[in-house]
């Protein structure tokens, strides 16, 4: 038995070709199957409720002659959302609930936006690998497969470029992924996405079939098609490496969001701007506009370049310090004074991380960036908690005091509390947290 740590990955990479080649690492988390399991109907209840088919549900059912088709009227969408999980009811049986007798499958985008416990357990495991082959740059993001439909019904497809997908089956049922390499698909089919003659296609293909426990992993750029005959369960976890162009775009988007047009300003409710003079090179439309533009006066000098540098070093540090999750669970507020007399430590296996930019530094916790005034201690406050020992809050703001009050110290602590990067020590974990690495086996 081993855990799931530097060890066990640098193995993953090496009978990989540094994750270029899929693997089935066979019974690696079967101790865990059942929590996950749990999880992920918690995901799917909680998706259900909020009726979230737009970024959720993307449902297949069987016709009378058994021929898996999209659903075409949303009716059976609406029906998982009318019909959430039941208490202790399985995904399985939940399924067999909403769609009888016919054959189904359920894919579920996001779902990291979904729980952030099981982002923690996911986080866990892939932490050492991501130490290892680095961060991704559009971070890790998770896709939930259920069902019995057969063959996937998108039929033989590559993935999108440069995502590459760990595969946790939580069964009951197994699945077989039948992988061919680029070239060799291109070669014998003459289409690019074939839902049609699958079978005559798979003797060239490499078969790899896995069960409840097991990790299959693959890389982007096989052409695939999965096989699911009895209901089961596939929790997909993607390394999302981007191609520069997609990279570029979200960059832009970033920048973007750090303008701010100033609004609700008495001046703006009767103000127009004026007409354009026609003058090439006329400076008087962004005269007009200047007053409001609002952009973080430490970036206000910024070059374009530089502006990019930075949104490129504020997605990384959010990246690295929420496990490569994007996008993110909404703070708790905490009242500052709720820390007075406790100790805390830093929420595992995640860090914190910071940039300082003039007078300001950003904090980077859980994904969030926080941007408050610059204090030399800062640094130092987190790399204490980053060493993960739990540390009196007494103790942690003292380097602030003298520049600043108590109170304002505590306040930033409780900010990195609220925004989940620090908990109390010896706070009871979450109910679902199992013993987990010490019961991990060793890749075949
Ligand atoms: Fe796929």
């Amino acid at each position: 038995m081993q855990k799931i740590d530097k060890a066990w990955w640098q193995n993953v990479l090496a009978n990989t070709e540094n994750l270029r080649e899929p693997i089935v690492l066979p019974q690696v988390f079967e101790n865990e199957v059942d929590t996950l399991s749990e999880l992920t109907v918690d995901i799917f209840r909680k998706l259900a409720l909020a009726r979230g088919t737009e970024s959720g549900f993307r449902v297949w059912v069987s016709d009378e002659h058994g021929v898996i088709a999209p659903e075409p009227t949303k009716a059976y969408d609406d029906r998982l959302c009318d019909n959430p999980p039941l208490p202790g009811e399985s995904i399985a049986q939940w399924g067999k609930r909403i769609f009888g007798d016919r054959k189904f499958g359920i894919i579920m985008n996001d779902g990291q936006l979904y729980s952030a416990e099981m982002n923690q357990q996911i986080a866990r495991k892939i932490q050492p690998l991501l130490d290892l082959i680095g961060m991704p740059l559009t971070g890790v993001s998770t896709t939930y497969f259920v069902g019995n439909y057969g063959y996937t019904p998108l039929g033989i497809h590559q993935d999108r470029i440069g995502e590459d997908v760990f595969h946790f089956h939580l069964g009951p049922g197994p699945k077989v992924m039948y992988t061919w390499d680029e070239e060799l698909y291109k070669s014998i089919s003459g289409v690019m996405n074939n839902r049609t003659n699958i079978e005559e296609l798979l003797p060239a293909a490499n078969k790899y079939p896995f069960e409840a426990g097991d990790i299959f992993f693959m890389p982007w750029d096989k052409y695939h098609v999965g096989y699911s005959d009895e209901i089961s369960l596939g929790l997909t976890m993607w390394i999302n490496n981007p191609t520069p162009a997609f990279f570029i775009r979200k960059l832009a988007r970033s920048i973007l969001g750090e303008i701010t047009p100033i609004k609700n300003h008495a001046v703006m409710l009767n103000t127009v701007l004026s007409p354009d003079s026609g003058i090439p090179g006329d400076p008087k439309i962004f005269e007009e506009l200047a007053p409001y533009l609002q952009v973080d006066e430490a970036m206000a000098d910024l070059s374009l370049q530089e502006f990019m540098q930075l949104s490129i070093e504020n997605y990384r540090m959010g990246l690295l310090s929420n496990g490569g999750f994007v996008l993110l669970q909404a703070p708790e507020p905490m009242a500052p004074d709720a820390l007075l007399g406790q100790t805390v430590q830093l929420v595992q296996p995640f860090k914190l991380f910071h940039i300082v930019l003039k007078h300001k530094i950003f904090l980077f916790v859980r994904g969030y960036r926080l941007s408050i005034a610059y204090h030399p201690a800062l640094p130092g406050l987190l790399e204490r908690l980053n060493a993960g020992e739990p540390v009196a809050v007494a103790d942690l703001i003292e380097p602030l005091l003298g520049e600043w009050t108590e109170e304002v110290a505590r306040y930033v602590v409780a900010l990195l509390f609220s925004h989940r990067g620090i908990e109390l020590a010896g706070a009871a974990q979450p109910a679902h947290a199992p013993a987990y690495a010490e019961q991990l086996a060793v890749p075949a």
